[in-house]
């Protein structure tokens, strides 16, 4: 594997990989010093066209900790504005001697486009509605954190299925590694194709819930809706919202996931995503272990 473009591409064995070196990496960065000089002759450049809090922060974290060089690009303020394509401006880049790309893009199959026209390792930091990858893995990673493997878990997917590609990315990684997916939310917002990849449809939230051993709960991405939203906010909530009640008044435990930004009050209320169900916080500092185990790996391909 040359690129890391999205989960699909990659069989159980890569994922065991990255979860294995990642392992490793979690080691060294929950020690004093938390740096590693693995990347230290690696420049690796940040695009982000799109928006982003925890992916941007937790890839420059992880490239700082292997002791790489780093240059962050933002599409605002770039010539982007004056019209030059990305291509060009990634070659641009590429000419200052970077070695890697690390790329978040509002469309589908950018990360792609650019692997196929630019020479340079890139790695998909989540490409609109299509594939999240590092999401998928540090969210699986996660799983297997709790429950000491992920074979066998069942695991619902709630929410914005068809405008997320946190979800995409999660159901590829989850059915590779032995889990069994479902999603549940609105007819509206999942969509046509879904039972083509082995992923059942519960519209009952409550059914779901007491299915499930994992909940991952999803935002709705107004941002990406290009028709008035059906149903509205406050029909969703009451609908597909979870809080402290509806969780304690479940036959079992179910873990709860959320790949953040959460809207609290909306998909899950605070007294959920604060308590002892929630691996929110541990799933973000799975992240830069993950993304250091990406990183180390793509770079080890790179002649120096
Ligand atoms: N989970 C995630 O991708 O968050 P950001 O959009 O803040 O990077």
């Amino acid at each position: 594997v040359d690129h890391l473009l999205g989960i699909k591409g990659l069989s159980r064995e890569d994922i065991e990989l990255i979860f294995t070196t990642a392992d490793n990496f979690k080691d060294v960065i929950n020690r004093p010093i938390k740096k590693v000089p693995s990347l230290r002759d690696i420049t690796i450049a940040n695009l982000f066209f799109e928006n982003s809090t925890r992916t941007k922060l937790s890839f420059e974290l992880a490239e700082k900790r292997l002791s790489a060089d780093v240059v962050n690009f933002s599409a605002s303020g770039s010539s982007l504005k004056k019209g030059e394509t990305l291509i060009d401006t990634v070659n641009n880049i590429l000419a200052m001697k970077v070695d890697m790309v690390v790329m978040r893009h509002p469309n589908p199959g950018a990360a792609v486009f650019l692997s196929r026209n630019v020479n340079s390792r890139i790695v998909n930091a989540g490409d609109g509605a299509h594939e999240h990858p590092t999401q998928a893995l540090l969210d699986t990673y996660s799983i297997r954190e709790k429950y000491g493997d992920v074979e066998g878990k069942k695991v619902v997917i709630v929410g914005d299925i068809v405008h997320s590609r946190v979800a995409l990315s999660n159901i590829f990684a989850l059915q590779k590694l032995g889990a069994t997916v479902k999603v549940c939310g609105p007819q509206t917002l999942i969509p046509k194709y879904i039972e083509d990849l082995g992923v059942e449809v519960e519209l009952d939230l409550r059914k779901a819930l007491e299915w499930c051993d994992i909940a991952n709960m999803l935002r709705i991405q107004l941002e990406r809706q290009d028709i008035k939203y059906f149903p509205s906010i406050r029909e969703y909530t009451m609908t597909y919202g979870v809080d402290a009640e509806l969780l304690n008044s479940l036959s079992k435990e179910v873990t709860i996931m959320h790949p953040g930004p959460i809207n609290r009050g909306v998909e899950i209320t605070s007294d959920v995503a604060d308590s002892d169900h929630a691996i929110i916080l541990n799933q973000v500092e799975n992240g830069v272990a993950i993304r250091m185990a990406v990183l180390y790996l793509l770079a080890e391909k790179i002649a120096r």
